[in-house]
């Protein structure tokens, strides 16, 4: 696989309203950096993404001296399943619980890569999650399962099946504040472990911010345990700083 090659990321794109791309394949030299820059800045692209083992330090340096800025810290947890019956107060989302995990996304994720970077536009980060969370529903990923009534339910987890590798993946887990230490998320993870054990999956994953210690110990109490550890730099190859503030 090339080194740091450039990949432009359509949704994102869309999303944004900017032209996004992301450094592909492994972390290279600082020349080969070079190259993608000067491929990023021909096509036009305003900001691009790379994520680097954070043990590959020198790789990160490169990625610094170009300017780029380290925006986030991503661990992957991962736990092996085995058949299970899931708690009984979770079901499928339904239509009218819509609003409600849209209002709980809205606040229950702030501190994002997208927020630290004042290159993104304030109004679409705010949107981030509940653009997301609908999505979720509308097809994006196979499964959104919630506890409480239908149409005020308490929180809510959305999860994906990679049907090729007979993993199971979560996207998303929030809990509205006033449910949250009432064991919701711990109800709704085993929930997702039963639905995953169901098709048949061996394993679940998850991605985790390393600055979210409560998400980590949710998952830890479930037994998952830590895989890697990779910070997300964004540059900015149209801008005379990469930073992403207006120069
Ligand atoms: C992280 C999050 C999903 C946890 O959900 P939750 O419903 O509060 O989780 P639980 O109630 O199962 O566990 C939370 C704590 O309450 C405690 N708890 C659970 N049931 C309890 C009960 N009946 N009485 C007292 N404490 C209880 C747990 O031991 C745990 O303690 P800890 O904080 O010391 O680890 C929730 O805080 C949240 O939505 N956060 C914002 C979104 C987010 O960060 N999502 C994860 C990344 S996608």
């Amino acid at each position: 696989m090339i080194a740091w090659s450039v990949e432009v990321l359509d949704w994102d794109s869309r999303f944004f309203g900017l032209k996004i791309g992301k450094l592909a394949g492994p972390p290279g030299s600082s020349l080969e950096l070079q190259d993608a820059l000067n491929v990023a800045r021909r096509d036009r692209i305003d900001c691009l993404y790379a994520l680097v083992p954070t043990e590959a330090l020198e790789a990160g340096w490169i990625l610094e001296r170009a300017g780029f800025v380290a925006r986030d810290v991503r661990l992957e947890f991962t736990r092996s399943l085995a058949p299970q019956a899931g708690p009984a107060d979770v079901r499928h989302w339904a239509e009218a619980d819509l609003p409600a995990l849209e209002k709980i996304s809205e606040t229950a994720f702030g501190a994002t890569r997208f927020a630290a970077d004042p290159g993104f536009p304030r109004d679409a980060v705010a949107r981030f999650y509940r653009t997301w969370v609908t999505n979720s529903c509308r097809g994006f990923a196979q499964a959104v399962l919630v506890e409480g009534p239908v149409g005020s339910p308490f929180g809510f987890v959305t999860l994906h099946h990679d049907q090729d590798a007979s993993a199971a993946r979560i996207g998303l887990i929030g809990i509205a504040s006033e449910h949250r230490s009432k064991g919701v998320g711990s109800r709704l993870i085993a929930a997702a472990m039963s639905w995953a054990a169901g098709l048949d999956c061996g394993e679940m994953r998850v991605a985790i911010q390393a600055g979210n210690v409560g998400a980590q110990r949710l998952y830890q109490r479930a037994g998952f345990t830590t895989v890697s550890a990779s910070t997300w730099y964004h540059g900015w190859p149209l801008r005379d700083s990469q930073s992403g503030i207006p120069s």
